[in-house]
Protein backbone atom coordinates (compact mmCIF):
# COMPACT_ATOMS: atom_id res chain seq x y z
CA UNK A 1 0.00 0.00 0.00
CA UNK A 2 1.42 3.84 -0.45
CA UNK A 3 1.65 5.83 1.83
CA UNK A 4 -0.17 8.19 0.93
CA UNK A 5 -3.30 6.33 1.59
CA UNK A 6 -2.12 4.53 4.48
CA UNK A 7 -2.23 7.96 5.85
CA UNK A 8 -5.59 8.51 4.28
CA UNK A 9 -6.73 5.23 6.01
CA UNK A 10 -5.47 5.62 9.31
CA UNK A 11 -7.56 9.35 9.41
CA UNK A 12 -10.58 7.98 8.21
CA UNK A 13 -10.48 5.56 10.99
CA UNK A 14 -9.04 7.53 13.89
CA UNK A 15 -11.38 10.50 13.15
CA UNK A 16 -14.52 8.48 13.89
CA UNK A 17 -12.49 6.95 17.00
CA UNK A 18 -14.13 8.31 20.72
CA UNK A 19 -12.37 7.61 23.84
CA UNK A 20 -14.16 6.12 26.48
CA UNK A 21 -13.85 6.50 29.94
CA UNK A 22 -13.43 4.19 32.98
CA UNK A 23 -16.42 4.97 35.31
CA UNK A 24 -14.81 4.41 38.12
CA UNK A 25 -11.98 6.40 38.15
CA UNK A 26 -11.78 10.26 39.55
CA UNK A 27 -12.62 12.80 36.89
CA UNK A 28 -11.73 16.09 36.02
CA UNK A 29 -12.77 18.35 33.13
CA UNK A 30 -11.25 21.52 32.03
CA UNK A 31 -14.08 23.63 34.01
CA UNK A 32 -12.83 22.36 36.80
CA UNK A 33 -9.95 24.83 35.68
CA UNK A 34 -10.28 28.68 36.10
CA UNK A 35 -11.93 29.77 33.27
CA UNK A 36 -8.89 32.29 32.43
CA UNK A 37 -6.69 29.38 32.98
CA UNK A 38 -5.08 28.57 29.09
CA UNK A 39 -4.25 25.02 27.64
CA UNK A 40 -1.91 25.29 25.02
CA UNK A 41 0.78 22.57 22.89
CA UNK A 42 4.10 24.19 22.01
CA UNK A 43 7.11 23.90 19.75
CA UNK A 44 10.18 25.46 19.08
CA UNK A 45 11.74 27.06 15.81
CA UNK A 46 14.58 24.97 14.82
CA UNK A 47 12.95 22.07 16.05
CA UNK A 48 9.54 21.93 13.69
CA UNK A 49 10.57 25.04 11.06
CA UNK A 50 12.79 23.51 8.99
CA UNK A 51 13.75 26.08 6.09
CA UNK A 52 17.19 26.11 7.63
CA UNK A 53 19.26 27.51 5.26
CA UNK A 54 15.72 29.74 3.29
CA UNK A 55 14.63 33.07 2.84
CA UNK A 56 17.86 34.30 4.92
CA UNK A 57 18.01 32.47 7.55
CA UNK A 58 21.41 32.35 8.74
CA UNK A 59 22.85 29.21 10.93
CA UNK A 60 22.38 29.28 14.58
CA UNK A 61 24.38 26.81 17.15
CA UNK A 62 22.19 23.38 16.16
CA UNK A 63 22.82 23.70 12.52
CA UNK A 64 26.62 23.53 13.12
CA UNK A 65 26.13 20.50 15.82
CA UNK A 66 23.93 18.38 13.66
CA UNK A 67 25.95 18.94 10.58
CA UNK A 68 28.65 17.80 12.61
CA UNK A 69 26.93 14.69 13.27
CA UNK A 70 26.69 14.93 16.82
CA UNK A 71 23.36 13.72 16.98
CA UNK A 72 22.77 10.07 17.67
CA UNK A 73 20.65 9.44 14.34
CA UNK A 74 22.83 11.51 12.82
CA UNK A 75 20.14 13.61 11.85
CA UNK A 76 19.96 17.91 11.18
CA UNK A 77 16.39 19.95 11.29
CA UNK A 78 17.27 21.14 8.11
CA UNK A 79 13.66 20.03 6.91
CA UNK A 80 12.59 18.91 10.69
CA UNK A 81 8.40 19.47 10.34
CA UNK A 82 8.83 22.14 7.19
CA UNK A 83 6.80 24.20 9.70
CA UNK A 84 7.78 27.36 8.05
CA UNK A 85 5.93 26.15 4.89
CA UNK A 86 3.08 24.52 6.53
CA UNK A 87 2.67 27.15 9.65
CA UNK A 88 -1.15 27.70 7.94
CA UNK A 89 -2.24 24.21 7.56
CA UNK A 90 -0.79 23.85 11.34
CA UNK A 91 -2.91 26.67 12.70
CA UNK A 92 -5.91 24.77 11.73
CA UNK A 93 -5.18 21.49 13.18
CA UNK A 94 -4.66 23.52 16.25
CA UNK A 95 -7.98 25.13 15.64
CA UNK A 96 -9.72 21.79 15.07
CA UNK A 97 -8.21 20.75 18.11
CA UNK A 98 -9.21 23.47 20.06
CA UNK A 99 -6.11 25.19 21.60
CA UNK A 100 -6.45 28.07 23.45
CA UNK A 101 -2.46 28.84 22.90
CA UNK A 102 0.69 28.20 21.17
CA UNK A 103 3.94 28.16 22.69
CA UNK A 104 6.56 29.06 20.01
CA UNK A 105 10.00 30.54 19.59
CA UNK A 106 11.48 32.88 16.87
CA UNK A 107 14.33 32.33 15.19
CA UNK A 108 17.19 34.77 16.44
CA UNK A 109 18.68 33.87 12.93
CA UNK A 110 16.15 33.96 11.03
CA UNK A 111 15.27 36.96 12.28
CA UNK A 112 18.90 38.90 12.65
CA UNK A 113 20.73 36.85 10.41
CA UNK A 114 24.02 38.37 11.18
CA UNK A 115 22.80 38.48 15.30
CA UNK A 116 22.40 41.90 15.51
CA UNK A 117 21.48 45.32 12.99
CA UNK A 118 19.50 44.84 10.05
CA UNK A 119 16.38 42.64 10.04
CA UNK A 120 15.84 40.06 7.56
CA UNK A 121 12.06 40.91 5.91
CA UNK A 122 11.17 37.92 5.04
CA UNK A 123 11.93 36.27 8.92
CA UNK A 124 9.57 39.32 9.67
CA UNK A 125 7.09 38.42 7.26
CA UNK A 126 6.72 34.31 8.77
CA UNK A 127 6.65 35.34 12.20
CA UNK A 128 3.93 38.17 11.38
CA UNK A 129 2.18 36.14 9.31
CA UNK A 130 1.96 33.09 12.15
CA UNK A 131 0.94 34.93 14.62
CA UNK A 132 -1.83 36.94 12.81
CA UNK A 133 -3.01 33.37 11.58
CA UNK A 134 -3.11 32.92 15.33
CA UNK A 135 -4.27 36.08 16.13
CA UNK A 136 -7.35 35.23 13.55
CA UNK A 137 -8.46 31.92 14.90
CA UNK A 138 -8.25 33.53 18.62
CA UNK A 139 -5.17 31.35 19.71
CA UNK A 140 -2.97 33.16 22.54
CA UNK A 141 0.16 33.42 21.04
CA UNK A 142 3.14 33.00 23.88
CA UNK A 143 6.22 33.41 22.33
CA UNK A 144 9.66 32.19 23.51
CA UNK A 145 12.53 34.66 22.71
CA UNK A 146 15.40 32.09 23.00
CA UNK A 147 15.03 28.45 22.59
CA UNK A 148 18.74 27.12 22.69
CA UNK A 149 19.17 28.19 19.04
CA UNK A 150 22.24 31.04 19.24
CA UNK A 151 22.93 32.59 16.08
CA UNK A 152 26.40 30.69 15.06
CA UNK A 153 27.99 34.32 13.94
CA UNK A 154 27.77 35.36 17.94
CA UNK A 155 29.06 32.29 19.10
CA UNK A 156 32.29 32.46 16.26
CA UNK A 157 32.33 36.64 16.99
CA UNK A 158 32.73 36.36 20.79
CA UNK A 159 31.78 33.00 22.26
CA UNK A 160 28.05 33.80 22.80
CA UNK A 161 27.21 33.29 26.13
CA UNK A 162 30.31 32.72 27.80
CA UNK A 163 31.08 36.92 27.09
CA UNK A 164 28.82 39.24 29.28
CA UNK A 165 28.68 41.03 25.28
CA UNK A 166 25.59 38.73 24.86
CA UNK A 167 23.47 40.90 27.08
CA UNK A 168 23.32 44.23 24.66
CA UNK A 169 22.62 41.99 21.44
CA UNK A 170 20.23 40.07 23.32
CA UNK A 171 18.64 43.18 24.59
CA UNK A 172 18.79 44.41 20.86
CA UNK A 173 17.09 41.34 19.03
CA UNK A 174 14.42 41.37 21.89
CA UNK A 175 13.91 45.07 21.39
CA UNK A 176 13.39 44.23 17.63
CA UNK A 177 10.31 41.18 18.34
CA UNK A 178 8.74 43.49 21.33
CA UNK A 179 8.24 46.75 18.66
CA UNK A 180 7.35 44.16 15.25
CA UNK A 181 5.27 41.69 17.29
CA UNK A 182 4.66 43.13 20.57
CA UNK A 183 1.35 44.41 19.66
CA UNK A 184 -0.28 40.90 19.71
CA UNK A 185 1.97 38.64 21.95
CA UNK A 186 0.49 38.33 25.09
CA UNK A 187 3.14 35.99 27.03
CA UNK A 188 7.08 36.75 26.38
CA UNK A 189 9.54 34.02 27.75
CA UNK A 190 12.95 35.40 27.49
CA UNK A 191 15.03 32.16 27.68
CA UNK A 192 14.14 28.51 28.05
CA UNK A 193 15.84 25.93 30.78
CA UNK A 194 18.69 28.56 30.87
CA UNK A 195 20.05 25.38 33.42
CA UNK A 196 19.92 22.70 30.50
CA UNK A 197 21.30 25.33 28.38
CA UNK A 198 24.04 25.84 30.76
CA UNK A 199 24.66 22.11 31.66
CA UNK A 200 24.25 20.89 28.28
CA UNK A 201 26.14 22.93 26.11
CA UNK A 202 29.10 23.62 28.70
CA UNK A 203 29.71 21.15 31.23
CA UNK A 204 28.51 17.64 29.94
CA UNK A 205 28.84 18.94 26.19
CA UNK A 206 25.56 16.89 24.72
CA UNK A 207 24.11 20.07 23.86
CA UNK A 208 25.92 22.90 21.03
CA UNK A 209 28.15 24.68 21.62
CA UNK A 210 29.73 21.23 22.92
CA UNK A 211 32.16 22.45 25.30
CA UNK A 212 33.52 20.07 28.51
CA UNK A 213 36.77 19.28 30.05
CA UNK A 214 38.03 16.00 30.99
CA UNK A 215 36.69 14.43 33.00
CA UNK A 216 33.35 15.25 32.72
CA UNK A 217 31.63 15.81 29.45
CA UNK A 218 32.21 13.61 26.32
CA UNK A 219 34.35 14.55 23.09
CA UNK A 220 34.61 18.02 23.74
CA UNK A 221 37.35 20.08 22.02
CA UNK A 222 37.57 23.33 24.10
CA UNK A 223 35.70 23.95 27.59
CA UNK A 224 35.84 24.24 31.51
CA UNK A 225 33.07 22.12 32.87
CA UNK A 226 33.94 23.66 36.48
CA UNK A 227 33.25 27.54 35.44
CA UNK A 228 31.76 27.92 32.00
CA UNK A 229 28.22 26.56 32.93
CA UNK A 230 28.01 29.15 36.15
CA UNK A 231 29.47 31.78 33.77
CA UNK A 232 27.11 30.79 31.15
CA UNK A 233 24.23 30.72 33.48
CA UNK A 234 24.87 34.09 35.06
CA UNK A 235 24.98 36.14 31.91
CA UNK A 236 21.77 34.19 31.15
CA UNK A 237 20.19 35.68 33.99
CA UNK A 238 21.82 39.37 33.27
CA UNK A 239 20.14 39.21 29.67
CA UNK A 240 16.41 37.82 31.03
CA UNK A 241 16.76 40.68 33.47
CA UNK A 242 18.14 43.52 30.76
CA UNK A 243 15.33 42.11 28.56
CA UNK A 244 12.70 42.48 31.41
CA UNK A 245 13.93 45.94 32.20
CA UNK A 246 13.52 46.48 28.45
CA UNK A 247 9.86 45.34 28.05
CA UNK A 248 8.67 47.15 31.67
CA UNK A 249 10.07 51.02 30.11
CA UNK A 250 9.20 50.69 26.89
CA UNK A 251 6.49 48.60 26.14
CA UNK A 252 4.65 46.83 28.52
CA UNK A 253 2.36 49.58 29.19
CA UNK A 254 1.32 49.72 25.75
CA UNK A 255 1.28 46.06 24.58
CA UNK A 256 0.00 45.03 27.75
CA UNK A 257 1.92 41.32 28.14
CA UNK A 258 3.51 39.12 30.44
CA UNK A 259 7.04 38.11 30.27
CA UNK A 260 8.97 35.25 32.50
CA UNK A 261 11.74 33.15 32.20
CA UNK A 262 11.62 29.34 32.20
CA UNK A 263 13.70 26.56 34.44
CA UNK A 264 13.79 23.19 33.67
CA UNK A 265 12.31 21.77 36.40
CA UNK A 266 12.83 18.04 37.75
CA UNK A 267 11.36 16.64 41.16
CA UNK A 268 13.84 14.94 43.56
CA UNK A 269 12.86 12.35 45.98
CA UNK A 270 16.01 11.46 48.70
CA UNK A 271 16.22 7.91 47.63
CA UNK A 272 16.02 6.84 51.41
CA UNK A 273 14.90 8.76 54.42
CA UNK A 274 19.23 9.25 55.66
CA UNK A 275 19.86 12.87 56.81
CA UNK A 276 22.12 12.92 53.84
CA UNK A 277 20.07 11.70 51.45
CA UNK A 278 17.01 14.30 52.50
CA UNK A 279 19.67 17.03 52.09
CA UNK A 280 21.15 15.92 49.06
CA UNK A 281 17.66 16.31 47.59
CA UNK A 282 17.36 19.75 48.91
CA UNK A 283 20.68 20.68 47.25
CA UNK A 284 19.44 19.61 44.14
CA UNK A 285 16.60 21.52 44.42
CA UNK A 286 19.05 24.97 45.01
CA UNK A 287 21.66 23.76 42.20
CA UNK A 288 18.79 22.57 40.10
CA UNK A 289 15.51 25.15 40.47
CA UNK A 290 17.29 27.54 43.01
CA UNK A 291 20.41 28.31 40.40
CA UNK A 292 17.45 30.46 38.21
CA UNK A 293 14.83 31.34 40.60
CA UNK A 294 16.48 32.34 43.86
CA UNK A 295 18.09 35.19 41.74
CA UNK A 296 14.30 36.30 40.50
CA UNK A 297 13.09 36.30 43.59
CA UNK A 298 15.66 36.88 46.26
CA UNK A 299 18.40 38.84 43.55
CA UNK A 300 20.92 36.05 44.98
CA UNK A 301 21.83 32.87 44.59
CA UNK A 302 21.01 30.06 46.85
CA UNK A 303 23.81 29.73 49.77
CA UNK A 304 24.60 26.51 49.29
CA UNK A 305 25.81 27.30 45.99
CA UNK A 306 27.55 30.40 46.79
CA UNK A 307 29.14 27.94 49.37
CA UNK A 308 30.04 24.36 47.34
CA UNK A 309 31.26 26.38 44.08
CA UNK A 310 33.07 28.79 45.30
CA UNK A 311 34.88 31.89 43.39
CA UNK A 312 33.47 29.41 40.01
CA UNK A 313 30.32 30.59 40.88
CA UNK A 314 29.84 34.64 39.31
CA UNK A 315 28.59 37.45 41.82
CA UNK A 316 26.01 39.98 41.21
CA UNK A 317 26.50 43.41 42.23
CA UNK A 318 23.86 45.23 43.49
CA UNK A 319 22.56 46.82 40.42
CA UNK A 320 22.57 43.63 39.07
CA UNK A 321 21.22 42.17 42.01
CA UNK A 322 18.36 45.05 41.89
CA UNK A 323 17.85 44.55 38.03
CA UNK A 324 17.37 40.68 38.43
CA UNK A 325 15.33 40.50 41.53
CA UNK A 326 11.93 40.56 40.54
CA UNK A 327 12.46 40.56 36.55
CA UNK A 328 9.44 38.06 36.22
CA UNK A 329 5.60 38.13 35.40
CA UNK A 330 5.72 34.36 35.74
CA UNK A 331 8.28 32.04 35.72
CA UNK A 332 7.96 28.65 33.37
CA UNK A 333 8.45 24.98 34.03
CA UNK A 334 9.22 22.11 31.79
CA UNK A 335 8.83 19.06 33.30
CA UNK A 336 8.63 15.74 32.69
CA UNK A 337 10.10 13.62 35.16
CA UNK A 338 10.97 13.13 38.67
CA UNK A 339 14.33 11.63 40.46
CA UNK A 340 15.55 9.67 43.32
CA UNK A 341 18.80 11.94 44.87
CA UNK A 342 21.52 10.03 46.78
CA UNK A 343 23.93 11.99 48.60
CA UNK A 344 27.22 12.02 47.08
CA UNK A 345 28.93 14.22 49.64
CA UNK A 346 32.48 12.01 50.04
CA UNK A 347 33.19 11.33 46.32
CA UNK A 348 32.66 14.84 45.08
CA UNK A 349 34.98 16.71 47.80
CA UNK A 350 38.28 16.58 46.34
CA UNK A 351 39.78 17.03 43.25
CA UNK A 352 38.22 18.91 39.62
CA UNK A 353 34.56 19.94 40.08
CA UNK A 354 31.68 20.64 37.86
CA UNK A 355 28.25 21.32 38.75
CA UNK A 356 27.49 17.82 39.74
CA UNK A 357 30.19 17.24 42.07
CA UNK A 358 29.21 20.74 43.72
CA UNK A 359 25.73 19.56 44.23
CA UNK A 360 27.30 16.60 46.06
CA UNK A 361 24.28 14.67 44.97
CA UNK A 362 23.87 11.50 42.40
CA UNK A 363 20.52 11.09 40.39
CA UNK A 364 19.14 7.84 39.51
CA UNK A 365 16.60 6.27 38.27
CA UNK A 366 13.47 5.48 40.45
CA UNK A 367 12.84 2.00 42.11
CA UNK A 368 9.23 1.89 40.68
CA UNK A 369 8.81 3.87 37.88
CA UNK A 370 8.96 2.82 34.14
CA UNK A 371 11.15 4.64 31.76
CA UNK A 372 9.75 6.10 28.72
CA UNK A 373 11.17 5.60 25.92
CA UNK A 374 14.00 3.31 24.61
CA UNK A 375 15.72 6.01 22.80
CA UNK A 376 15.45 9.24 25.03
CA UNK A 377 19.03 9.00 26.17
CA UNK A 378 17.59 10.25 29.93
CA UNK A 379 15.51 8.20 32.04
CA UNK A 380 12.07 9.68 32.19
CA UNK A 381 9.86 7.52 34.49
CA UNK A 382 6.00 8.68 34.68
CA UNK A 383 5.54 10.75 38.03
CA UNK A 384 2.75 13.23 37.71
CA UNK A 385 2.60 13.25 41.66
CA UNK A 386 6.39 14.83 41.42
CA UNK A 387 4.77 18.03 39.59
CA UNK A 388 2.63 18.23 42.27
CA UNK A 389 5.55 18.71 44.75
CA UNK A 390 7.16 20.70 42.23
CA UNK A 391 4.30 23.19 42.26
CA UNK A 392 3.84 22.98 46.25
CA UNK A 393 7.47 23.54 46.61
CA UNK A 394 7.26 26.59 44.67
CA UNK A 395 4.39 28.27 46.87
CA UNK A 396 6.11 27.73 49.78
CA UNK A 397 9.59 28.12 48.81
CA UNK A 398 9.40 31.53 46.45
CA UNK A 399 5.87 32.88 47.78
CA UNK A 400 3.64 31.56 45.03
CA UNK A 401 4.39 32.85 41.44
CA UNK A 402 2.70 33.08 38.74
CA UNK A 403 3.59 29.47 36.86
CA UNK A 404 3.10 28.44 33.36
CA UNK A 405 3.73 24.42 32.77
CA UNK A 406 5.23 25.26 29.58
CA UNK A 407 6.79 22.03 28.52
CA UNK A 408 4.99 18.47 29.62
CA UNK A 409 4.75 15.41 27.85
CA UNK A 410 5.43 11.66 26.50
CA UNK A 411 8.19 10.96 24.51
CA UNK A 412 8.94 7.65 23.08
CA UNK A 413 11.36 5.83 21.14
CA UNK A 414 10.39 5.65 17.00
CA UNK A 415 9.12 2.13 17.37
CA UNK A 416 7.20 2.32 20.21
CA UNK A 417 4.85 5.45 19.27
CA UNK A 418 1.73 4.86 17.34
CA UNK A 419 -1.04 6.17 16.37
CA UNK A 420 -2.51 4.88 19.03
CA UNK A 421 -0.80 6.28 21.52
CA UNK A 422 -2.77 4.87 24.64
CA UNK A 423 0.63 5.73 26.92
CA UNK A 424 0.92 9.25 26.00
CA UNK A 425 -3.28 10.11 26.80
CA UNK A 426 -2.14 8.24 30.09
CA UNK A 427 0.83 10.80 31.11
CA UNK A 428 -1.22 13.96 29.79
CA UNK A 429 -4.05 13.50 31.94
CA UNK A 430 -1.54 12.15 35.09
CA UNK A 431 0.01 15.33 34.84
CA UNK A 432 -3.34 17.50 34.00
CA UNK A 433 -4.69 15.51 36.60
CA UNK A 434 -1.53 16.32 39.24
CA UNK A 435 -1.73 20.28 38.09
CA UNK A 436 -5.49 20.67 38.88
CA UNK A 437 -4.75 19.31 42.57
CA UNK A 438 -1.99 21.17 43.63
CA UNK A 439 -4.39 24.67 42.02
CA UNK A 440 -6.86 23.11 44.40
CA UNK A 441 -4.34 23.74 46.83
CA UNK A 442 -3.65 27.41 46.15
CA UNK A 443 -1.03 27.16 43.38
CA UNK A 444 -0.83 29.90 41.16
CA UNK A 445 -0.60 27.76 37.59
CA UNK A 446 -2.11 29.54 34.71
CA UNK A 447 -1.57 27.64 32.02
CA UNK A 448 -0.48 24.10 30.75
CA UNK A 449 0.98 23.42 27.47
CA UNK A 450 1.87 19.83 25.72
CA UNK A 451 5.17 19.24 24.84
CA UNK A 452 4.78 18.92 21.61
CA UNK A 453 2.01 20.14 19.56
CA UNK A 454 3.51 17.42 16.20
CA UNK A 455 6.33 15.42 16.37
CA UNK A 456 9.91 17.72 15.58
CA UNK A 457 13.42 17.25 15.83
CA UNK A 458 14.34 16.62 19.16
CA UNK A 459 17.20 17.87 20.73
CA UNK A 460 17.96 14.60 22.93
CA UNK A 461 17.70 12.10 20.16
CA UNK A 462 16.73 14.14 16.68
CA UNK A 463 14.44 11.80 14.90
CA UNK A 464 14.34 8.88 17.52
CA UNK A 465 12.23 9.92 19.54
CA UNK A 466 8.48 12.05 18.81
CA UNK A 467 6.97 13.73 22.12
CA UNK A 468 4.21 15.09 19.62
CA UNK A 469 0.03 14.76 19.34
CA UNK A 470 0.18 14.86 15.89
CA UNK A 471 2.62 12.22 13.65
CA UNK A 472 4.86 13.63 11.43
CA UNK A 473 6.40 11.28 8.81
CA UNK A 474 10.12 12.05 8.36
CA UNK A 475 11.20 10.19 5.37
CA UNK A 476 8.06 11.26 3.51
CA UNK A 477 8.70 14.69 1.88
CA UNK A 478 4.99 16.03 2.14
CA UNK A 479 5.54 15.59 6.22
CA UNK A 480 2.02 15.24 6.40
CA UNK A 481 0.22 15.16 9.48
CA UNK A 482 -1.93 12.84 11.51
CA UNK A 483 -3.60 13.18 14.44
CA UNK A 484 -2.31 10.63 17.58
CA UNK A 485 -5.40 9.26 19.32
CA UNK A 486 -3.83 11.59 22.29
CA UNK A 487 -4.31 14.43 20.02
CA UNK A 488 -8.59 13.62 20.07
CA UNK A 489 -8.09 12.94 23.49
CA UNK A 490 -6.89 16.57 24.02
CA UNK A 491 -9.35 18.08 21.75
CA UNK A 492 -12.28 16.54 23.47
CA UNK A 493 -10.90 18.02 26.78
CA UNK A 494 -10.67 21.44 25.40
CA UNK A 495 -13.81 21.38 23.54
CA UNK A 496 -15.13 20.03 27.09
CA UNK A 497 -16.86 16.88 25.79
CA UNK A 498 -16.79 15.11 28.75
CA UNK A 499 -14.88 14.42 31.74
CA UNK A 500 -11.26 12.81 31.66
CA UNK A 501 -10.61 10.41 33.69
CA UNK A 502 -7.14 10.74 35.79
CA UNK A 503 -6.39 7.13 35.77
CA UNK A 504 -5.73 5.12 32.78
CA UNK A 505 -8.51 5.41 29.95
CA UNK A 506 -9.88 3.04 28.23
CA UNK A 507 -10.46 3.23 24.15
CA UNK A 508 -13.72 1.56 22.43
CA UNK A 509 -12.58 2.37 18.89
CA UNK A 510 -14.25 -0.55 17.54
CA UNK A 511 -17.53 0.32 16.76
CA UNK A 512 -17.07 3.42 14.94
CA UNK A 513 -13.62 1.77 12.86
CA UNK A 514 -16.00 -0.47 11.15
CA UNK A 515 -18.46 1.96 9.47
C1 LIG B 1 33.16 10.22 20.72
O1 LIG B 1 33.76 10.34 19.46
C2 LIG B 1 34.22 9.11 18.93
C3 LIG B 1 34.97 9.42 17.64
O2 LIG B 1 34.23 10.26 16.81
C4 LIG B 1 33.05 8.19 18.72
O3 LIG B 1 33.46 6.96 18.24
C5 LIG B 1 32.33 7.99 20.05
O4 LIG B 1 31.16 7.24 19.86
C6 LIG B 1 31.96 9.31 20.67
N1 LIG B 1 31.45 9.08 22.01
C7 LIG B 1 30.26 9.49 22.39
C8 LIG B 1 29.88 9.11 23.77
O5 LIG B 1 29.55 10.17 21.69
C1 LIG C 1 38.97 26.00 34.42
O1 LIG C 1 39.11 27.32 34.90
C2 LIG C 1 39.64 27.40 36.21
C3 LIG C 1 39.57 28.83 36.66
O2 LIG C 1 40.03 29.69 35.67
C4 LIG C 1 41.06 26.85 36.18
O3 LIG C 1 41.59 26.87 37.48
C5 LIG C 1 41.04 25.43 35.65
O4 LIG C 1 42.36 24.95 35.50
C6 LIG C 1 40.34 25.36 34.31
N1 LIG C 1 40.18 23.98 33.91
C7 LIG C 1 40.42 23.59 32.69
C8 LIG C 1 40.16 22.14 32.40
O5 LIG C 1 40.81 24.33 31.82
C1 LIG D 1 10.57 8.07 54.22
O1 LIG D 1 9.64 8.38 55.23
C2 LIG D 1 8.33 8.61 54.75
C3 LIG D 1 7.47 9.07 55.92
O2 LIG D 1 7.69 8.28 57.02
C4 LIG D 1 7.81 7.34 54.09
O3 LIG D 1 6.52 7.57 53.57
C5 LIG D 1 8.74 6.99 52.94
O4 LIG D 1 8.34 5.78 52.34
C6 LIG D 1 10.16 6.85 53.43
N1 LIG D 1 11.03 6.71 52.28
C7 LIG D 1 11.95 5.79 52.19
C8 LIG D 1 12.72 5.78 50.91
O5 LIG D 1 12.18 4.98 53.06
C1 LIG E 1 31.07 9.49 54.12
O1 LIG E 1 32.24 9.34 54.86
C2 LIG E 1 32.04 9.33 56.26
C3 LIG E 1 33.40 9.30 56.95
O2 LIG E 1 34.24 8.40 56.30
C4 LIG E 1 31.17 8.14 56.63
O3 LIG E 1 30.91 8.12 58.00
C5 LIG E 1 29.85 8.23 55.85
O4 LIG E 1 29.06 7.12 56.07
C6 LIG E 1 30.10 8.37 54.37
N1 LIG E 1 28.85 8.65 53.71
C7 LIG E 1 28.45 8.02 52.60
C8 LIG E 1 27.13 8.43 52.04
O5 LIG E 1 29.11 7.16 52.06
C1 LIG F 1 9.09 -0.56 23.28
O1 LIG F 1 8.47 -0.66 24.54
C2 LIG F 1 8.64 -1.94 25.15
C3 LIG F 1 7.78 -2.00 26.39
O2 LIG F 1 7.73 -0.78 27.05
C4 LIG F 1 10.10 -2.14 25.43
O3 LIG F 1 10.32 -3.39 26.06
C5 LIG F 1 10.87 -2.08 24.12
O4 LIG F 1 12.23 -2.19 24.34
C6 LIG F 1 10.58 -0.79 23.38
N1 LIG F 1 11.19 -0.85 22.08
C7 LIG F 1 11.77 0.20 21.51
C8 LIG F 1 12.38 -0.05 20.18
O5 LIG F 1 11.81 1.28 22.04
C1 LIG G 1 -5.17 0.74 21.07
O1 LIG G 1 -4.48 0.29 22.22
C2 LIG G 1 -5.34 -0.19 23.23
C3 LIG G 1 -4.50 -0.48 24.46
O2 LIG G 1 -3.29 -1.09 24.15
C4 LIG G 1 -6.08 -1.42 22.71
O3 LIG G 1 -6.94 -1.87 23.70
C5 LIG G 1 -6.86 -1.02 21.47
O4 LIG G 1 -7.46 -2.14 20.91
C6 LIG G 1 -5.98 -0.36 20.43
N1 LIG G 1 -6.82 0.18 19.38
C7 LIG G 1 -6.49 0.10 18.10
C8 LIG G 1 -7.45 0.71 17.14
O5 LIG G 1 -5.46 -0.43 17.73
C1 LIG H 1 -1.73 22.34 50.57
O1 LIG H 1 -1.33 23.65 50.96
C2 LIG H 1 -1.00 23.75 52.33
C3 LIG H 1 -0.76 25.22 52.63
O2 LIG H 1 0.12 25.80 51.71
C4 LIG H 1 0.19 22.87 52.64
O3 LIG H 1 0.54 22.96 53.99
C5 LIG H 1 -0.15 21.43 52.27
O4 LIG H 1 0.98 20.61 52.44
C6 LIG H 1 -0.62 21.33 50.84
N1 LIG H 1 -1.11 20.00 50.55
C7 LIG H 1 -0.66 19.27 49.53
C8 LIG H 1 -1.29 17.94 49.34
O5 LIG H 1 0.21 19.64 48.78
C1 LIG I 1 -18.40 0.56 22.65
O1 LIG I 1 -19.30 1.32 21.89
C2 LIG I 1 -20.45 0.61 21.50
C3 LIG I 1 -21.28 1.48 20.53
O2 LIG I 1 -21.29 2.81 20.96
C4 LIG I 1 -21.24 0.20 22.76
O3 LIG I 1 -22.38 -0.57 22.39
C5 LIG I 1 -20.32 -0.66 23.63
O4 LIG I 1 -20.98 -0.99 24.83
C6 LIG I 1 -19.03 0.05 23.93
N1 LIG I 1 -18.10 -0.83 24.61
C7 LIG I 1 -17.45 -0.49 25.72
C8 LIG I 1 -16.54 -1.54 26.27
O5 LIG I 1 -17.59 0.60 26.25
Amino acid sequence: MRRGSMVLLLLLLFSSLEVSLSQTAPQYSRDDFPSDFVFGAGTSAYQVEGAAAEDGRSPCIWDTFAHAGKMPDKSTADVASDGYHKYKEDVKLMTDTGLEAYKFSISWSRLLPNGRGAVNPKGLEFYNNLINELIKHGIQPHVTLYHLDLPQVLEDEYGGWLSPKIVDDFTAYADVCFREFGDRVSHWTTIIEPNIMAIGGYDNGMFPPNRCSYPFGINCTAGNSSVEPYTVAHHALLAHASVVTLYRTKYQAMQNGWIGLNVYSLWAYPFTNSTADVQAAQRSLDFMIGWIINPLVFGDYPEVMKENAGSRLPSFNKHQSKQVKGSFDFIGLNHYFSTFVIDNSNSSSTGLRDFNADMFAKFTESKNMTPTGQFVPVNAPTDPQGLQYMLEYLKEAYGNPPIYIQENGYGLGIFNDTINDTARIDFLSGFIGSTLDAVRNGSDVRGYFVWSFLDVFELLAGYWSRFGLYHVDFDDEKRERVPKLSAFWYSDFLKKKQDMSIERTGLNATSHAQQ
